[in-house]
């Protein structure tokens, strides 16, 4: 059996090892794509491979043809809006992801960006504090969660609200306040903390509306997907009301507009650095290598997302 990581952004050098190791146990051989610049790089080496190891590389109905023998793609991470998974459900191709194993690195990055906005982009002025202000949690999934549970720490009021748990107990258990609509979650948010993932339903689904209903001074903070905002609405949002700041780590396309627009009151991280730990890159990198031995030896398909 041969594996793919193709990586553009690389894992951290323990983590290519113990993805090594992992493979060599099993006798598979493993060859590494990283940093590369044209996905005719990726094309090429995928041709001869049964199994593909990826991050928010970009796994199209292209990358599928071209990958004659390919059995299974892992996205090692948690969102696998990257991967085109009809296609690869119609080639027999199993997608899987690692969820929870790079969500506590994405959450310490979440309650980092509140601090930054906080205190004017660590730059001189007066800044303010979590204590005591409310954060909410739009989706209650593992990175949501963590972002709670650190937030109750420092001292903030916690507000969640996700559309596909109805059960109060879920929230309940970790002290957390349960709303029943996106509508209120907004409204009760000084800082509001994005976890929902892109999909048809949720693309441009963060707008102006739900922007300007938030309270005077709030932050919102996205670490999830750059194509969940409507731009030209949080533009509006961010013109009309001086008080609101945007901070995310997925650069808009707007990036340089809003840069010039509204100084401190947005900010965008050069590259997505969410998941950019040792950490987050050994534990999701080493799940995906066990994941892909487990299908391939034994039929496992408890994380396939395109079943
Ligand atoms: C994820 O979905 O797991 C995060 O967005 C991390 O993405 P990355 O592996 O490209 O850093």
């Amino acid at each position: 059996m041969k594996i793919l990581v193709a990586t553009e952004k690389p894992f951290a050098a323990e983590a290519v090892g113990g993805i090594k190791n992992i493979f060599a146990e099993a006798g598979f051989e493993v060859v590494l794509l990283e940093k590369y610049t044209d996905k005719a790089e990726l094309l090429a080496a995928v041709v001869d491979v049964d199994g593909l190891i990826i991050r928010s590389d970009k796994v199209t109905a292209e990358v599928l043809d071209a990958a004659k023998q390919l059995k299974i793609v892992v996205r090692a991470g948690a969102g696998y809006d990257n991967v085109d998974l009809a296609a690869a459900k119609a080639k027999g191709v199993v997608v899987m992801n690692t969820p929870g194993q790079n969500s506590n690195a994405v959450a310490e990055l979440a309650l980092a960006m509140m601090i930054y906005m906080s205190r004017n982009c660590f730059t001189p002025g007066t800044g303010s504090e979590l204590l005591g202000k409310t954060v909410g949690i739009h989706a209650y999934g593992n990175v949501g969660r963590l972002v709670g549970l650190k937030a109750k720490a420092l001292g903030m009021n916690v507000v969640a609200y996700d559309p596909f748990i109805t059960d109060a107990a879920v929230f309940e258990k970790d002290g957390v306040e349960k709303v029943d609509s996106v509508e209120e979650l907004y409204a009760k948010s000084n800082f509001l903390s994005l976890h929902i993932p892109a999909t048809e339903q949720t693309k441009k689904s963060i707008g102006y509306k739900l922007l300007t209903s938030m309270p005077k001074g709030a932050t919102l903070v996205n670490t999830a997907r750059k194509e969940v905002i409507d731009e030209q609405g949080l533009r509006q949002a961010l013109e009309e009301r001086a008080d609101l700041k945007y901070i995310t780590d997925i650069a808009p396309d707007m990036k340089d507009e809003l840069a010039e627009a509204f100084g401190k009151r947005f900010f965008a991280t050069p590259k997505k650095m969410g998941a950019e730990t040792a950490e987050a890159n050994i534990n999701a990198g080493l799940a995906a290598a066990r994941q892909i031995v487990d299908y391939i030896i034994n039929g496992n398909t408890r994380f396939q997302v395109n079943k």
